[in-house]
């Protein structure tokens, strides 16, 4: 029977309503109900729209830990890798392991998260719909003033991986969205526990729209996805292990500034550098052009006056991105 759905489902172009899978296979609406939560269950990624009825988005491809550690030849970086089906945000998950003592470098990723958060207390949406959810632990021997140089290295070392691996054009928005376009194809969250000289641990997560074929309308006109910009799957775990390398190369050669190739490699793949952008300080808002990068990632931005800001926190808005 659950395969019978599935069928329905996979040949349907949009929504089937519960009443006509009820009707034409002959069982009732609790038990479809019942049958769509085991698909759920196995990773499918099912729409339920009251009205409207259910939504093929997503077939499974479940990461697997074995594949992504496959080759991965990384100092730090995957030291450990866990693969979850369901957590709350895998940034909670890994301040739990960070807790216990878990190890520099570990990786946990989740097929679904059930409380995705992102960056400015938004929610981040991240249920079994073929994006690749991941955080990672770090310990390095810093100060916390160089979390803002962290956040942009892990920003620039997913962007260079997903431009080599999926053969896109995709930019960093600065600090670290990466967009292909105007569209976002990926959002990072770094958050870090300190002491006031000195970081305990610094948790990067990452979500990026890998196999996602639709989104939710509220997010429709703003996402992209690989799979939107190639028309190709791509298998998340292969991905996955060659971010990795391409984080522990780069947060291995940078200590605590970035070095000048760097950050001319990052501001030739920077959407922002040149654009006209929105600086949003406290309750004032400035206009002004995004001009360059300082070695330790802050955002030099020329206002209307004349004057040279040093942006290294609150938002910047671009024009012409969403
Ligand atoms: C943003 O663009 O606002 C940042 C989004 C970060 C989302 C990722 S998904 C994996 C990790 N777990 C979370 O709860 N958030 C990050």
């Amino acid at each position: 029977m659950k395969s019978r759905i599935l069928n329905m489902l996979k040949e349907a172009d949009g929504y089937v309503s519960g009443e006509k899978l009820s009707d034409e296979l002959g069982i009732t609406r609790s038990a479809v109900w019942k049958h769509i939560t085991a698909l759920r269950d196995e990773g499918y990624g099912i729409d339920s729209v009251r009205n409207r009825g259910y939504l093929l988005r997503y077939e499974p491809d479940l990461l697997s830990a074995e594949k992504i550690s496959q080759g991965l030849d990384t100092a730090v970086v995957g030291s450990s890798v866990i693969t979850l089906r369901t957590t709350d945000s895998t940034n909670e998950e890994i301040k739990r392991l960070a807790r216990g003592g878990a190890a520099n470098g570990t990786v946990v990723t989740a097929e679904e998260q059930t409380a995705g958060r992102g960056r400015f207390g938004r929610a981040w949406s991240s249920g079994n719909d073929g994006g690749l959810y991941f955080s990672f632990l770090l310990r390095p021997e810093l100060p916390p003033s160089d979390i803002a140089s962290i956040t942009l290295a892990v920003g620039y070392a997913v962007c260079l991986a997903l431009r080599e691996q999926c053969g896109i054009d995709a930019k960093i928005k600065w600090p670290n969205d990466i967009i292909v376009g105007s569209r976002k194809l990926c959002g990072i969250l770094t958050e870090m526990a300190a002491q006031s000289d000195r970081i305990d641990y610094v948790i990067p997560g990452i979500g990026i729209n890998v196999n996602n074929r639709s989104f939710p309308d509220e997010i429709a006109s703003k996402a992209t996805s690989v799979y939107i910009e190639t028309g190709r799957e791509t298998d998340r775990s292969v991905l996955l292990r060659e971010i990795l390398k391409k984080l522990d190369e780069v947060l291995g050669n940078f200590l605590i500034s970035l070095s000048i190739d760097d950050i001319e490699h990052f501001k030739s793949i920077c959407a922002t550098i040149g654009r006209e952008v929105t600086v949003i300080r406290g309750a004032q808002k400035l206009k002004g052009t995004a001009g360059s990068i300082t070695a330790s990632g802050e955002l030099i931005v020329r206002t209307e006056n004349g004057e040279e800001l040093t942006v290294n926190s609150g938002e910047v808005t671009v024009q012409g991105i969403y």
